[in-house]
């Protein structure tokens, strides 16, 4: 099927050379020429394993090409709208100013018959609202919304095999025709036995926001936890052990640490919170508010943890920070809690180096008042004190004791109990960690 992909993100070059690598003919289109030139030439503008080789065999095969030009998307059956809903500046709604572009964009392409699938995380309501621009101005025309559940790290895997596909559709016939046309799109994922729910647009838009609140309070639930294990002398971490073994809680998103940061998490739980206030709901949703703060809550900790271990002060000491991204596997520092620490570390008089496997380019963009360093053996020159924010495997697969070397003091504070505690112990290592006791 020819398809076009509107915003070529994170998300939308994913899905793009996904797409195509399911048989369809896929055009992505970006206002960004820079994105687009870097797609064209097979070079991933940003780090996600596996994308390389996806989008390399798409553009082999000749079925994926990119444009900043919106009419390259004519002639496309269906239209993904792929671009970012930001978090406005100053306040907690979601800026959606690239989903109204990019559908007014492809107002000028589309024809009847053709299907717009909003695949960008939108506050309830906007679906049914953009529906009535589309098919007021194309009669004919359908719109359906299919939100996207893809973990950075993870994107190719979880767009290849998602583990649910969610339709959003219009009502009546339109709906049926649009049904049909995605479970063409999806022919493979959907043979393969994938579970799906066929729903209205709100539905739809909710199970989205709905999802990553859960998944938000689930990680605030534990870094609670830790709190309250740091006043107790308790073991967050066995605590999350032994109730994980519990099927109805589960281990997964009970890693206590420095909380979620991240282009997604944050911004969609204030966004789906100022939605609830619009709609008169608020109430229902307070307790993110407090999520919210508890998260936030652990990066202060951290800093004072830090101050803690440095004899009471942070003046001129010297702390490595390793681990800049949002999260491991991804080169991604939107709303970094590992970058927050270190620029936190920064204003009280620390002088702080920061190590990334992936991110360093883009952190010297946004923070150039840090100082970085390509390893961490570089990063820890003569350190009172190491900080592991970011738990990407080599971090944890480093040798306590060959590390020692490097460093002035042996202080590591391990801001994602990602570490073996009992081997930087025995490497003369003073261990510290959020919701867990000193030795
Ligand atoms: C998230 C959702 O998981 C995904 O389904 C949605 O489509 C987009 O948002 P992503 O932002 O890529 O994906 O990252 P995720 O793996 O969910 O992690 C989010 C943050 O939570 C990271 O900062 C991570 O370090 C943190 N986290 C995760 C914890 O602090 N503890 C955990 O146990 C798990």
């Amino acid at each position: 099927m020819k398809m076009s992909v509107i915003g070529c993100g994170y998300l939308g070059a994913v899905h793009a050379a996904a797409m195509a690598e399911l048989g369809h003919e896929v055009v992505g289109v970006d206002v960004e020429q820079a994105k687009v030139d870097a797609l064209s030439a097979s070079r991933p503008p940003f780090y996600e394993p596996g994308f390389e080789e996806l989008l390399g065999r798409a553009m082999e095969l000749g079925r994926l090409s990119f444009s900043t030009d919106i009419s390259a998307a004519a002639g496309s059956r269906v239209h993904f709208v792929c671009v970012g809903t930001p978090q406005r500046r100053g306040e907690y709604g979601a800026d959606l100013q690239y989903v109204h572009s990019a559908t007014e964009a492809l107002l000028e392409v589309l024809n009847p018959g053709e299907v717009v699938v909003g695949k960008s995380t939108v506050p309830v309501g906007t679906a049914a609202e953009l529906a009535e621009v589309v098919t007021g101005k194309v009669p004919g025309a359908l719109l359906a919304w299919n939100p996207e559940f893809l973990r950075e790290g993870f994107a190719v895997q979880d767009t290849l095999h998602p583990d649910r596909l969610v339709y959003g559709l219009p009502e009546g016939t339109g709906g049926e025709a649009a049904c049909s046309v995605l479970d063409e799109v999806y022919a493979r994922i959907v043979e393969a036995g994938t579970p799906k729910v066929v729903t209205d647009y709100a539905t739809a838009e909710m199970v989205k926001v709905a999802a990553n609140s859960f998944l938000a309070t689930k990680i605030s639930f534990i870094n609670a936890m830790a709190e309250l294990c740091e006043a107790t002398g308790a073991d967050v971490k066995q605590l999350a052990d032994a109730i994980g073994h519990d099927d109805r809680i589960g281990r997964k998103f009970l890693n206590a640490g420095l909380g979620f940061g991240g282009g997604c998490l944050p911004k969609d739980i204030r966004a789906f919170m100022a939605r609830a206030g619009e709609l008169g709901a608020d109430q229902a949703l307070t307790f993110l508010r407090e999520v919210d703060s508890i998260n936030m809550r652990r990066r202060i900790r951290m800093v004072e943890l830090a101050r803690e271990v440095c004899d009471g002060s942070l003046m001129g000491k010297r702390i490595t920070v390793l681990g800049a991204a949002f999260k491991p596997m991804s080169d991604d520092i939107r709303d970094s809690p590992a970058l927050n620490v270190a620029a936190q570390l920064q204003l009280r008089g620390a002088n702080v180096c920061v190590t990334d496997p992936a991110a360093l380019d883009n952190c010297r963009r946004s923070w150039p008042q840090l100082d970085y360093a390509a390893t961490p053996q570089e990063a820890a020159d003569r350190a009172d004190a190491v900080l592991l924010l970011t738990e990407w495997q080599e971090y944890q697969d480093l040798d306590p004791v060959e590390f020692g070397g490097v460093v002035r003091q042996r202080r590591v504070l391990d801001g994602r109990n990602a570490l073996d505690r009992d081997k930087w112990e025995a490497a003369g290592w003073a261990y510290r960690a959020l919701g867990r006791r000193a030795a």
